[in-house]
């Protein structure tokens, strides 16, 4: 396992998430070579749950990194689960060009930002 696989498997025992039991990390490698972690945050208003992938990048922006080259997100499923489309589009205000990996603890997945979010809204499009 790489770093940055080892810090979303470690940031999904981070996870706080009561209601549903299923647990999340994800970690993004920016620019420089920094990686950021992130777990879902739930909450008893349910509605108000926050991704692993939004987490990481909340957390990634309030320290100061807007660009991003990969993320990997950890979950127990029993397939590599792929990131909703909120996350998609949140990733894709930064990183457009992102590489995904998906992994659990026997498998793993790869797509690109690009493929998972064919026509994602940007910038360019409020002009
Ligand atoms: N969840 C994530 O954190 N990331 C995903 O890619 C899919 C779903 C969380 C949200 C909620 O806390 C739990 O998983 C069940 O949906």
């Amino acid at each position: 396992m790489n770093a940055l696989e080892t810090a979303a498997k470690a940031a999904r025992q981070r996870a706080y998430a009561p209601y549903s039991g299923f647990r999340v990390g994800a970690a993004l490698e920016t620019e420089d070579g920094t990686i950021v972690t992130g777990c879902n945050v739930e909450n008893a208003s349910y509605s108000l749950t926050i991704c692993a992938e939004r987490s990481a990048i909340a957390t990634a922006v309030g320290l100061g990194h807007t660009r991003f080259r990969r993320l990997v997100i950890s979950s127990e499923a029993s397939e590599p689960i792929s990131p909703c489309g909120s996350c998609r589009q949140t990733l894709w205000e930064f990183a457009p060009d992102l590489e995904v990996e998906s992994i659990t603890d026997t498998s793993r997945r790869n797509w690109s930002l690009a493929e998972l979010l064919p026509a994602g809204f940007s910038r360019s499009d409020l002009t």
